[in-house]
């Protein structure tokens, strides 16, 4: 079943020209389908068969080449392939097939969400659709037709520009779509329905005039603002800081709320799931907003690096996906905080991709095979392929990196190519030698770097030994040494800075000396996470703490406070599995206290350095995962700084209180109300009535998603169940109509820590706002419950498994991507104690024992289980 990289072969047969016919009905939709083929010239040797991708499960209604119509004895249709031998060199195929897109639960392919037509094709959809070379190099010119009620189906979208439209008989209308830009199927898309939309345009630095539209149901119309906003922003961005120009007359948006995935970047008809693409202060948190404005700059992002250039094969998909996330990161960088963006991107990291790399799915960048795509749309893929592009940036500088980009879109501009074909852009432009950088695509696993110095006080030297390993990982026993680019400062016990720079590692071992030092420096060390890798060095909480307060690299500023809590809560895991009393070291709260009452710093900054280590994180940096310890030493810590801080806490709070101003999804503001919403946590943790009221009235009174929803969730969670009952139902009782706002509301209770979160989550699942055909609504439940609440789905008696487990089989059948994806937790099973590891392959084995799993479960419990 599965399918390896060094098996790639060029096609035999290529599609210059494909042109669709869609007859939208309720009942079902026919598709006609107009194929151009020919033999591809690249390919010697005696002519193939030719052999289309075909869902096995598409009625094929008829079948004809070049007007010959074919019986069913002319081809053969198996395991997703239909076979036609003997064809001519060049021939027009055509065919027709029947689609049931309301029945389509899946959604991949032709499907109904809501009231409307939409499709998701990457990777492997459009062969649901109809037959066809459904692989990404294989790239044709696309003329669609739309036909629909026109009453019901009012707005006909496709991609590229309409060039005709007419009415047809029975209060039907037709619209033809013609995109000149050759692109494989992946790309495609097409939406009808009764949409609202919000219009705009763009001059493009060349003088072109681009009109914008984003769609959206009626309802939703007052929340497309902050994309328009963000689509042109991000689309100057693309033309200043990379020379992109778009390339259509319209480039369309369309919010649909069943979507497996955040968002897709077809050709000028990107499609969205509602969570990623509306926005309202009303009802859409600031981490919302800025979701927004990432994924809306994302998917405009490929239509460079994805789109004009694409992949080769799906094992390349870090081509498009991690470059296209680094494009992303950089632009919110540069729109908001760089260095919070830094934060929040390597927290992810290092608590997701590192624990995936760390399990039984963990593979390379470049994957060398797979059973089926949809699980290769990893943490690994996405966020450590970026930080693969980010070390080019890093080793290269930024003109070079921008000559090899340049290079990389001239050279490839309509075609599809591969990671080594980006590196060699980079190597051509620099005349640097990147063969041993390269393994970073093809070696899984997450480097430690091990690095010790020594000083001599009578030469003034400074030596840092910097050792580089890599563990095992499936199918890769050993690993050979990374190029990586570790940036570095040097700094004096006063905390001023002495050296920087940048040191490229290439060895298992290798020694950096400086010298003309007049006293041993302290090291600040992979600044702004310069490389994907777990640094260890014997820090002292001194050093530690003083490049909390004065690194010159913000980021490390911040690294350094997580060194010392993380190394704190590590012994207080131990002591608690000891059975002594917990301690709050005064080193910690005099630190804090510092910091809070440093009125000069940046807020935004404050916040994260004030928020603990996740239980996520300390259960990654676990041998094994002690559950129950992390959770109470987290909770033991929390309580005892917002104890020992009360004022200071309070003075932050109010300090931060933005009740006055109107609400700005700005970086500043953003910063304010995370530390006002984390210093109200912190109140809410001393357990002290009024604070209960202060988040009370901050809920009832705030005007703006983020104050309200922080205080819900902190209300919520907290001991005084009565207000947590009380203030849950008054948010359902305002916000039921707003599905994206009953989302968080799922998410909050089922994340909720206390008591009877399961009876919760199992109660919540028969609630009239949950729908388990929507995959939000699954992760807001499922996903939350499963990820978000360690103490309960890790619960001694497996109840949270066997629930797991139990969703897993159902949505198997319905949705196999999400399925999937919601299994993740149990694949972590030999990470945990005993008595948990031996529950959840419990749950796992069970599944393996059902019969006619889809392709994208058995791939993750097959391989969870070796
Ligand atoms: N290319 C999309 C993006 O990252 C993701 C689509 C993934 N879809 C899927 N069914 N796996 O922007
Ligand atoms: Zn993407």
């Amino acid at each position: 079943q599965a399918i390896y990289l060094e098996d790639y072969r060029p096609p035999a047969w290529l599609v210059t020209h494909t042109e669709l016919n869609f007859e939208l009905e309720e009942e079902q939709t026919l598709v006609r389908a107009r194929l151009n083929i020919k033999a591809n010239p690249e390919v010697s040797g005696k002519p193939e068969p030719l052999q289309l991708h075909g869902d096995d499960g598409m009625e094929l209604l008829r079948l004809s080449i070049d007007n010959q119509v074919l019986e069913p004895q002319d081809y053969r249709r198996e395991a997703g392939m239909l076979t036609i031998n003997n064809v001519p060199d060049q021939f027009v195929l055509e065919c027709v097939t029947r689609l049931l897109p309301h029945e389509n639960t899946a959604l991949e392919g032709l499907y109904k969400s809501d009231g409307m037509f939409c499709t998701q094709c990457e990777a492997e959809g459009f062969r649901r659709i109809t037959f066809f070379p459904d692989r990404p190099d294989v790239m044709s010119i696309f003329r669609t037709t739309l036909t629909a009620d026109k009453s019901q189906y009012p707005v006909l979208l496709s991609n590229g520009n309409p060039v005709a439209s007419g009415d047809a008989e029975e209060g039907r209308h037709w619209v033809t779509w013609e995109d000149p830009w050759p692109k494989p199927a992946y790309l495609f898309a097409l939406v009808a329905g009764d949409l609202a939309l919000l219009e705009d345009s763009f001059t493009t630095c060349s003088g072109r005039e681009v009109a914008l539209r984003i769609y959206a149901e009626h309802k939703d119309l007052d929340k497309l603002e902050y994309a328009m906003t963000s689509l042109k922003n991000a689309m100057r961005w693309d033309e200043e800081v990379y020379g992109r120009e778009y390339d259509l007359d319209i480039f369309m948006i369309v919010a649909v709320d069943f979507f497996n995935m955040g968002a897709m970047e077809n050709k000028g008809l990107n499609i969205f799931n509602t969570s990623c693409v509306l926005a309202h202060p009303k009802t859409t948190t600031d981490g919302g907003f800025q979701r927004v404005e990432g994924v809306v700059a994302h998917e405009y992002f490929h239509n460079w690096s994805g789109n004009r250039v694409t992949c080769r094969d799906w094992f390349q998909l870090s081509l498009k996906e991690g470059f296209t996330v680094f494009r992303d990161a950089e632009f919110s960088a540069d729109m908001n905080s760089r260095t919070v963006k830094r934060i929040e991107d390597v927290s992810l990291l290092r608590t997701a991709q590192f624990a995936e790399d760390a399990g039984p799915m963990a593979h390379p960048v470049r994957p060398e095979s797979f059973i089926e795509i949809s699980n290769f749309y990893t943490l690994t893929v996405y966020e450590k392929g970026a930080e693969v592009v980010r070390m080019l940036h890093n080793l290269l500088g930024p003109e070079l990196f921008r000559k090899g980009s340049d290079l990389y879109f001239e050279r490839h501009d309509g075609q599809a190519v591969t990671t080594d074909d980006f590196v060699a852009a980079m190597e051509a432009v620099s005349g640097r030698d990147l063969s041993q950088f390269r393994r970073w695509y093809s070696q899984a696993g997450t480097p430690r770097l091990n690095v010790t110095d020594r000083w001599d006080a009578d030469a003034g030297e400074y030596r840092l030994t910097v050792k580089q390993s890599c563990p095992p990982s499936p199918g890769q026993e050993h690993k050979q040494p990374y190029h990586l680019p570790l940036a570095y400062g040097l700094l004096d016990e006063a905390g001023r800075e002495l050296r920087s720079g940048v040191l490229e590692v290439r060895e298992e071992e290798e020694a950096f000396v400086f010298s003309g030092l007049e006293s041993r420096p302290v090291p600040s060390l992979l600044r702004a996470f310069s490389a994907p890798v777990k640094l260890e060095y014997d820090y002292s909480d001194e050093q530690l703490l003083m490049l909390l307060r004065h690194d010159t690299d913000g980021f490390n500023r911040w690294d350094a406070g997580q060194r010392v809590c993380v190394r704190l809560m590590q012994n207080l895991i131990r002591d608690w599995q000891n059975g002594q009393a917990l301690q709050l070291p005064a080193t910690l709260v005099e630190a804090w206290k510092q910091l809070l009452q440093d009125e000069a710093l940046d807020p935004a900054m404050l916040a994260q350095c004030l928020r603990l280590p996740s239980e996520a994180l300390l259960a990654e940096l676990a041998d094994e995962v002690d559950v129950v310890a992390i959770h109470e030493v987290r909770e033991f810590l929390r309580t005892s700084l917002a104890q020992a801080l009360e004022q200071q806490w309070l003075a932050a709070y109010q300090r931060c209180d933005t009740r006055d101003e109107s609400y700005s999804p700005d970086a500043a503001s953003i910063g304010r109300r995370s530390l006002k919403n984390l210093a109200l946590g912190y109140l809410m943790a001393t357990g002290a009535e009024p604070w209960l009221e202060l988040a009370r009235q901050q809920f009832e009174q705030s005007d703006n998603m983020t104050d309200q929803q922080a205080a819900l969730a902190l209300v919520a969670h907290s001991r005084h169940r009565e207000s947590a009952a009380e203030l849950l139902q008054q948010f359902y009782l305002q916000w039921q109509h707003e599905s994206l706002v009953m989302n968080q509301w799922l998410a909050v209770q089922a994340s909720d820590p206390t008591e009877g979160a399961l009876e919760r989550v199992q109660a919540l699942s028969e609630h009239p706002v949950f729908d388990a055909r929507n995959p939000n609504k699954l992760r807001s439940l499922v996903g939350a419950f499963c990820g978000q609440n360690p103490m309960h789905f890790h619960s001694e008696d497996g109840s949270g498994y066997a629930w797991l487990a139990d969703w897993v089989l159902r949505l198997d059948k319905q949705n196999p991507q999400v399925a999937a994806r919601l299994l993740t937790p149990l694949t972590r099973w030999k990470r945990y104690d005993k008595v948990r590891s031996a529950l959840m392959q419990k749950q796992l084995q069970r599944m393996m024992d059902t019969d006619d799993l889809s392709a994208d479960v058995y791939e993750v419990v097959s391989k969870s289980l070796v």
